[in-house]
């Protein structure tokens, strides 16, 4: 057991150390795209696509979303994405982004939310809130994450998410921590930022949700998880789930401080 398990530590390691001469010159070609392309993030399209919908009557309710209540109050978007996830009174839940457009999306204006966790991504209900989650976080741009962990049920997701971001599984016996809790840890070209502490945390929770060059589309923080489940080769969480938003429970509570860069542009 011990020795299986210090023998993953260092193929790990060895994939890490691996290339590192040329992932730096790639990243330096990857940091002069971004400045080039910095002055029109593709996410803008999403952005107006999603300023459309929140505004315009929609769904069997033909209901538009200007009610919505991210957490500042109805209607208001500016800030609300600098403090979720975060606890509702009206559902008795801690919600994520995704999960609270979803109750949105279904009490306003009478989606059911199965179809919206069903949908693909980037495909029909999804690319729909996907670009709700645009609109949102843009209105948080450059502003300090500030999740609060006041309520007893906020304290008990960060502490959930942070079990989880521990928990070891699958055929690797992966955790989160596997990858993202030592500094300056790096797989291929991708630089792994420590996701328990500021600065890390701050780089890894406030660039997204991005849009990602690599396959041309915007990616919302439920959909990065998801991949990052892929990473660590466990099934797939079911979309707007208590534990994804536990994980990003704790992810935002750490990056506490450290300021928005939403939406993100990613390789
Ligand atoms: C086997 C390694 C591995 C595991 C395990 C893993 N990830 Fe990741 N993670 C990655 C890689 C690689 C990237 C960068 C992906 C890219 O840019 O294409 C990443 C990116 C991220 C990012 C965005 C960071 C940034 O700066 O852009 C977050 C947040 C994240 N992972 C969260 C998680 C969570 C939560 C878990 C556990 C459920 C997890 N990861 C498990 C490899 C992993």
């Amino acid at each position: 057991m011990k020795k299986t398990r210090m023998l993953k530590t260092a193929l790990v390691t060895a994939c890490f150390a691996s290339g590192l001469a040329f992932a730096q010159s790639a990243t330096d070609a990857i940091a002069k795209y971004r400045e080039m392309i910095a002055e029109g993030n593709p996410s803008e399209l999403y952005e107006a696509a999603g300023e459309e919908y929140w505004n315009a009557p929609g769904g069997p309710k033909k209901a538009s979303l200007q009610a919505c209540d991210l957490g500042l109050g109805p209607g208001v978007v500016k800030g609300a994405y600098a403090q979720l996830p975060r606890y509702f009174a009206d559902t008795g839940r801690v919600q994520d982004l995704e999960s609270r457009l979803m109750t949105c999306m279904e009490t306003l204006q009478g989606i059911s939310a199965k179809g919206i966790v069903d949908a693909a991504f980037g495909k029909g209900l999804k690319k729909d809130i996907e670009a709700v989650v645009a609109y949102v976080v843009t209105h948080s741009k450059d502003m300090p994450v500030k999740v609060p962990m006041s309520h007893a049920k906020e304290k008990e997701m960060y502490a959930i998410g942070k079990q989880a971001f521990y928990f070891q599984g699958g055929p690797m016996d992966f955790s989160c921590a596997s990858c993202h809790a030592a500094d300056q840890q790096r797989i291929r070209l991708q630089d792994l930022p420590n996701l328990t502490k500021n600065p890390g945390a701050a780089v890894g929770w406030g660039s997204w949700p991005a849009y990602r060059v690599s396959n041309g589309e915007f990616w919302t923080m439920q959909r990065r998880i998801n991949d990052c489940f892929r990473q660590q080769r466990l099934p797939f969480p079911i979309y707007g789930s208590d534990l994804t938003v536990a994980l990003s429970s704790y992810m935002a509570i750490n990056a506490n401080g450290g300021v928005l860069m939403t939406p993100g542009l990613k390789r």
